[in-house]
């Protein structure tokens, strides 16, 4: 993909603070083009999360505050009303978490669960709603035949779960979907298959992704950019290669210092290459 466009889809320059605390963001400034793939990694408790529900505007705004301006498709994310929010989160842009078996509802199917998020944005008839909730699940490579459509999330292990969650963050065809800790809590298997379908689905859909983690070595290989963010700031942004290649901030430098090598006869700057699919 090029990353010459003109108009960036995201342009983030913003501070946030929960009430009583010091900052956690201090102006974080990043930007991110149509269908990129960009990785932002930082320790736990660096303000990951707070980013992505800063962008989704989810923090509870009596107790946190933020400042500075999250430009996207040319409109200012810290201005929108609950109202335009609600409009835009789950249709334009998508939110995959850690957890897939918490994220879904225990008590339902996922056909009912999959046509609530449907219908949050769509009106249809039935047929319509069905069309788009298979063809979702076509897209993660899930079944989509109704013997699938009637399990609850229990019958269903959890790397088939996160396909579901997934499915249910692309109903919509968001230009943006960020997922958050998404692979980390999966056994290393399923998360290499997880990592290639968020790769697959940006390269056939065009969505960019916003792919956070506290882990560079396991979403390196899907990442066009990779931000670095590091108490509260992001120190360091640049293309995957450059990152490996030639690590300039101190922290940067400690977290390759600190990434498994697996196989000797490689060259650190070339590992992540190593899981590209
Ligand atoms: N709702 C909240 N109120 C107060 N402090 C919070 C809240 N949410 C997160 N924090 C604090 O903000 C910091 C960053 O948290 P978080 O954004 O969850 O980090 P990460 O996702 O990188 O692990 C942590 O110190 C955390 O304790
Ligand atoms: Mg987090």
């Amino acid at each position: 993909m090029s990353l010459q466009s003109i108009e960036p889809l995201l342009c983030a320059n913003v501070s946030v603070r929960y009430a009583g605390k010091p900052a956690i963001l201090r102006d974080v400034r990043f930007d991110m083009q149509p269908s990129e793939v960009l990785g932002l990694i930082g320790q736990s408790g660096s303000g990951k999360s707070t980013l992505a529900m800063t962008i989704l505007g989810l923090l509870d705004k009596k107790r946190s505050h933020v400042e500075g301006a999250i430009k996207f498709q040319g409109s200012d994310l810290l201005q929108l009303s609950e109202h335009e929010l609600r409009a835009l989160r789950g249709r334009t842009i998508a939110l995959v978490l850690q957890s897939p078996l918490s994220s879904l509802n225990p008590a339902l199917k996922i056909r009912t669960q999959l046509k609530e998020a449907w219908r949050a944005h769509a009106s249809g008839t039935s047929a319509e709603c069905l069309r788009a909730i298979r063809t979702a699940l076509e897209n993660v490579s899930l079944p989509s035949n109704d013997d699938f459509l009637r399990k609850y999330p229990s019958q269903m292990s959890v790397g088939q779960a996160q396909r579901v969650l997934i499915a249910m963050a692309i109903l919509h065809q968001p230009a943006l979907l960020i997922a958050d800790e998404a692979t980390s809590a999966l056994d290393v298997i399923t998360q290499s298959e997880i990592l290639s379908l968020f790769r697959a689905l940006n390269r056939s859909t065009g969505m960019a992704i916003l792919y956070i983690s506290h882990d560079l070595a396991s979403v390196a290989g899907i990442c066009d950019r990779i931000a670095i963010l590091h108490e509260g700031a992001i120190v360091e942004c640049g293309t995957t290669q450059q990152i490996f290649a030639n690590p300039r901030h101190e922290y940067t430098q400690k977290l390759m210092a600190a990434m498994p090598r697996i196989e000797p006869s490689l060259p650190a700057n070339k590992m992540w290459a190593a899981s590209v699919t």
